[in-house]
């Protein structure tokens, strides 16, 4: 997983920028394990967005996910060009054996 904790510093001299937006976020979960590993942004107010489709976002109580901003717009024209993409993909094989985990299919 990328190393959010290294970020801290950057993050507190610009508040003003959003944090992360995460794209196809689902149910928050990748927001919520990055909060627990930066101690809800190291205390701060720094912005986060969670970008999905609205039947998904509406599907969850803004109390589920306090200080996340829903977001159902394209966030890439807010980008800078110090601005990060990270890509968080996973690669299924094409075929499992009986016994093996069967999670990702
Ligand atoms: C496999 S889920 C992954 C959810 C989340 N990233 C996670 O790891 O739990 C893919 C998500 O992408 C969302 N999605 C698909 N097409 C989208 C689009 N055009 N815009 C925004 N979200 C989209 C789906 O609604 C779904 O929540």
């Amino acid at each position: 997983m990328y190393n959010f904790t290294a970020l801290k510093d950057e993050v507190i001299a610009e508040l003003e920028r959003a944090l992360m937006v995460d794209i196809g976020g689902g149910r928050g979960r990748a927001l919520i394990a990055i909060a627990e590993e930066t101690e809800n942004a190291w205390g701060t107010e720094a912005k986060v967005g969670l970008q999905d489709k609205p039947p998904v976002l509406d599907s969850m109580p803004q109390e589920s996910i306090p200080s996340v901003e829903k977001m159902t717009k394209n966030a890439v024209a807010a980008m800078i060009p110090t601005s990060r993409l990270l890509i968080g993909d996973l690669v299924i094989p094409a075929m499992t054996k009986v016994g093996e985990d069967m999670s990702p299919y």
